[in-house]
């Protein structure tokens, strides 16, 4: 049985399957859905909240060269996505294309991992956003029970204006004198608001793919305006303050404190390792190939496109809030609001959180996408079960994965804090694209007369590089996240021996 867990999957079988698939998938979008799409996945939490996190704890101004080497890196792993995503346009993304390089152990191993990417990846962010949502409404007067609004335990207080968390604005209070004692104050039941948006979106997603396509446009315009608008006051602050702007600048690179990771260089990679959250999501164009008009073509554009579009924003950006704020303060939850009330323009503020609430949105909603993709791709496979990967008669859409996925992530979203699982939904990532990295090397050797539509460039070179620069940022996380992630994977591999292994239609001749 050694034989069948490093079983590949023909690619010329994975390509007649996808074609030849009765009341298969609709295929609705095209290159600029897709590049919509990436960007709809890949600007949210990271940028709008980590970025903030990152500055303030680990890298100072420097953060903007956590950006650059995480921007490398996605690159280079990008490059691969793409030589993949349009030789197999299959819906299973890394996934498959391990199940065609490695073998089945390491296609389980990394579907596991896109498991851990796409659920708790949107469980954290729905809890980011639930945070901006009631700062938002908080704007217009109106306050959510804040008990309701936050993991179970966690202690809040009602200051300057707004229910914050009191670990977060304990310093702020301090310094204005106040006894935090004497502020009203609460403690979260479970984040009501988070798990009503997950069902909210996964209500959307069994409805069809086109229509959230369509919202979702609608909200990456949203935040791409909000983040221009921000860096437009940005630029103009520095411009007519560049004096500002120097001292918040200065030092660049914090020296470091004599701990791994805070500020130095190694800071800039404890730095890159958290906000490489910000980079997630090209890999999530790559899921919906099979719902692609023109996979070939416009996969690489998706992803490349999108990739590079976020990179460029997200330097800009690191750079011009590090330069209005000093990187001390920016340990909160609103971190680019803060930075716009820092040039003085009030409007600004309302825009930047409209913004963040509505981009914020989208990525929940490309992730929960992604995550009942890939389970349709595990179903079909055999590795999990039949109801995986039933599509709608009407809908079209794999609409029981979507129901079986969106209630635990709500689930996980209102009872489990944000930070460890941003670690954790990073390190399951970061693996799927050491073994997308290889995975081209591999094939290149293994088949090197595939007809491949894109090409990635300077193999092995692009490769190995972006499967160093990934394994880099894995070890800048701490071990509680190693632990988690082990644990995880183990978990995983005893679904596997136990069903998958049995149920895989992999060694089967004939399918009934
Ligand atoms: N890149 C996505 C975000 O920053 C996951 O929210």
């Amino acid at each position: 049985m050694g034989s069948q867990i490093l079983a590949t999957k023909p690619i010329n079988e994975l390509l007649e399957g996808a074609k030849g698939e009765k009341g298969g998938l609709r295929r609705a979008l095209g290159p600029v859905h897709l590049v919509t799409l990436g960007v709809g996945a890949i600007i949210g939490a990271g940028i709008f909240v980590l970025t903030g996190q990152a500055a303030a704890l680990y890298a100072g101004p420097a953060v903007v060269l956590s950006f650059i080497l995480c921007g490398i890196g996605s690159g280079f792993a990008g490059l691969c996505y793409a030589e993949f995503a349009s030789l197999i346009p299959i819906a299973g993304s890394a996934y498959t294309y391990a199940y065609a390089t490695l073998g089945e152990i390491f296609a389980w191993i990394i579907g596991w991992a896109l498991v851990l990417e796409y659920s708790f990846g949107a469980a954290t962010v729905a809890s980011g956003w639930s945070g901006y949502f009631a700062s938002l409404l908080a704007d217009f007067n109106i306050q959510i029970p804040p008990q309701w609004t936050a993991v179970p335990g966690t202690k809040l207080v009602f200051f300057q204006g707004q229910w914050q968390i009191l670990g977060n604005v304990l310093p702020a209070i301090q310094k204005a004198g106040i006894d935090p004692g004497t502020l009203p104050h609460a403690t979260g039941i479970f984040n009501l608001v988070a798990l009503i948006v997950i069902l909210v979106i996964t209500t959307i997603l069994v409805v069809g793919v086109k229509e959230s396509a369509n919202l979702n446009s609608a909200a990456v315009i949203t935040k791409v305006s909000a983040v221009f608008v921000f860096i437009a006051l940005a630029a103009i602050f520095v411009i007519h303050h560049p004096h500002i702007a120097a001292a918040n600048w200065h030092p660049f690179l914090p020296k470091n404190t004599g701990k791994f990771g805070q500020f130095g260089w190694s800071g800039v990679l404890r730095g890159a390792s958290v906000i490489f959250f910000a980079y997630i999501g090209f890999d999530a164009v790559s899921t919906t190939a099979q719902e692609a008009r023109n996979p070939q073509k416009d996969m690489p554009i998706g992803i490349i496109g999108s990739l590079v579009i976020c990179t460029f924003l997200y330097i800009i950006v690191a750079g011009l809030l590090n330069a209005v704020v000093p990187y001390a303060s920016l340990n909160v939850a609103d971190p680019v609001a803060v930075g716009v009330k820092a040039t003085g323009v009030r409007w600004g503020s309302i825009l930047v959180n409209v913004g963040a609430v509505a981009g914020i949105g989208s990525v929940m909603l490309v992730m929960l996408l992604g995550q009942s993709r890939i389970f349709y791709t595990m179903s079909q496979d055999g590795l999990l079960p039949g109801w995986a990967g039933e599509v709608h008669p009407r809908f079209r859409t794999p609409w029981i994965s979507s129901i079986v996925v969106g209630i635990p992530v709500a689930i996980a979203a209102a009872f489990l804090p944000i930070s460890q699982l941003a670690e954790l939904v990073n390190i399951g990532t970061l693996s799927a694209f050491v073994i997308v990295c290889l995975g081209v090397w591999v094939l290149r050797r293994k088949q090197p007369d595939l007809e491949r539509p894109f090409r990635t460039p300077w193999v092995p070179a692009v490769p190995i590089l972006g499967a160093v620069i990934a394994l880099g940022l894995m070890a800048g996380l701490p071990a509680l996240t190693w632990y988690a992630f082990l644990a995880w994977a183990a978990f995983g591999l005893i679904l596997y021996f136990s069903y998958g292994r049995h149920h895989s239609q992999l060694n089967r001749p004939a399918r009934g």
